[in-house]
Parts: C-alpha cells; sequence; structure tokens
C-alpha cells in the first residue's frame, strides 16, 4: 500500500512536492482553499505538510482539525513579512505551529529550498540538501525519508528548536537569490 501524504496549499510548494513525490511512490493529494477537502485528504493520510503562506497557518489548522493528531506534520512555511524579512515570531513558526497543534508531530522541513527545486532535489543538476528538525525522532526519519526519495540531500537538523535557525536560513536563501542575483535555481549543500 502506498503511503498517503496531504498537502495543504496547491501553489508552488504545494505542487512541486506533490509532483516529487508521487513520483517517488507516494499518494500524494495537494489541497488549495477548497472547504472540506483538507480535511477529508488529511483524515486518511499518514503525514500532513504544511504548504500555505505563514498568515494561514491558524486557518488551515483549524480546518485540519484533529486528522493531525499523532501524524508528522511537515513546516515547509516561512514566517516572512512584506518585505520578505523574518516576521518576530519569538521562538520560530515552527515551534509555535507544535504549540498550537500539541498532538501533532512537527517537523520543520523544506522551507530552506525553492519551490523550482522541490520536486527533484536538484539545482542546476546538482543535488540540494534538506533538514529537518523535530523533537519527534520517528516523524523526523519519515520526513527525511520523503526528501531522499524525492531526491535530496538529508541532514537531520536535531530538535525543533532548531527551527530558529532553519527559519533565518531561508531569508539567506531568498537574499542569495534575488539580491544578489544567484537566482532561484540555488540552493544549500551541506557535507556531512
Ligand atoms: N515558494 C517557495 O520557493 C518557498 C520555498 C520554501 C518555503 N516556502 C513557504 O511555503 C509556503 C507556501 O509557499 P508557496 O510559494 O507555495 O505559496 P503559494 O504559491 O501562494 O501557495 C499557497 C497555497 O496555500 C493556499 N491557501 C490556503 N489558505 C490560504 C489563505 N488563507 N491565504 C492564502 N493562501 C491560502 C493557497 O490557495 P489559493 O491558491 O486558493 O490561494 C495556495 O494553494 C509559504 O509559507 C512559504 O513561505 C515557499
Amino acid at each position: 500500500m502506498k503511503t498517503k501524504i496531504a498537502i495543504a496549499g496547491d501553489g508552488n510548494v504545494g505542487s512541486a512536492l506533490q509532483k516529487g513525490l508521487s513520483r517517488a511512490g507516494y499518494e500524494v493529494t495537494a489541497v488549495g482553499r477548497q472547504p472540506g477537502k483538507l480535511k477529508e485528504a488529511a483524515s486518511t493520510a499518514t503525514i500532513v505538510i504544511l504548504a500555505v503562506p505563514y498568515g494561514a497557518v491558524d486557518a488551515t489548522l483549524a480546518e485540519l482539525g484533529d486528522t493531525i493528531d499523532g501524524k508528522p506534520l511537515v513546516d515547509c512555511t516561512n514566517p516572512l513579512t512584506k518585505e520578505m524579512k523574518l516576521a518576530a515570531t519569538g521562538t520560530s513558526a515552527a515551534e509555535e505551529l507544535q504549540k498550537k497543534a500539541p498532538r501533532a508531530k512537527v517537523v520543520k522541513a523544506f522551507n530552506t529550498t525553492f519551490a523550482g527545486t522541490m520536486s527533484t532535489g536538484k539545482a542546476k543538476g546538482e543535488t540540494l540538501s534538506i533538514y529537518a528538525a523535530s523533537d519527534d525522532a520517528a516523524a523526523k526519519k519519515d520526513v527525511l525519508q520523503l526528501a531522499r526519495d524525492i531526491g535530496f540531500d538529508a541532514v537531520d537538523a536535531g530538535p525543533l528548536q532548531n527551527a530558529r535557525y532553519l527559519e533565518p536560513l531561508a531569508v539567506l536563501n531568498i537574499q542569495l537569490a534575488y539580491s544578489v542575483g544567484l537566482g532561484p535555481d540555488s540552493g544549500f549543500r551541506h557535507v556531512h
């Protein structure tokens, strides 16, 4: 039986992950703003991925309800201001998410790479790294495997608290691409 994955959001990130994970053999449903559809997909999924704007997280959690209880909840979001700077969260978006969804197993991942790389794990044909941080070892292992199955190199980035460093790393990625001029077909590769 294929592992079922529900993705909240079918924009740049949601559709790229859907493509990469479907190719890797997972049964994936990515849902945009269609009332009832997300809850339906998440209720039968083993893993749920949040690929909505940071400002839409609370509404998405309300829609997901208890369908995420006991499951890995992958947080791809970046808490960004309109100026594409890091928004103040107090801790990190991922830790705040874990407080709001205490029965889900939050894993911060896929936030430090561009959507354009997310269906293959590659930029300019080179393998990129994905960092996954979580306080739940089994959930993190599952998400590291998803990343590998897409084609990424996968790096265990320690406890969820390390999302405090992964979220600013995403801002650096954006700066390098759009201010420095490397463009979005670029990204981080970790030697380990
Ligand atoms: N783009 C990247 O390269 C990248 C990389 C890493 C992380 N991220 C993060 O990943 C998340 C998704 O980014 P994205 O580029 O995929 O965004 P996007 O293309 O704008 O897609 C957002 C998705 O969320 C849905 N959504 C659900 N509720 C929403 C609401 N209340 N307001 C707005 N949208 C809502 C949208 O539905 P509709 O289609 O109906 O609007 C759409 O399917 C963001 O948190 C972003 O910071 C993005």
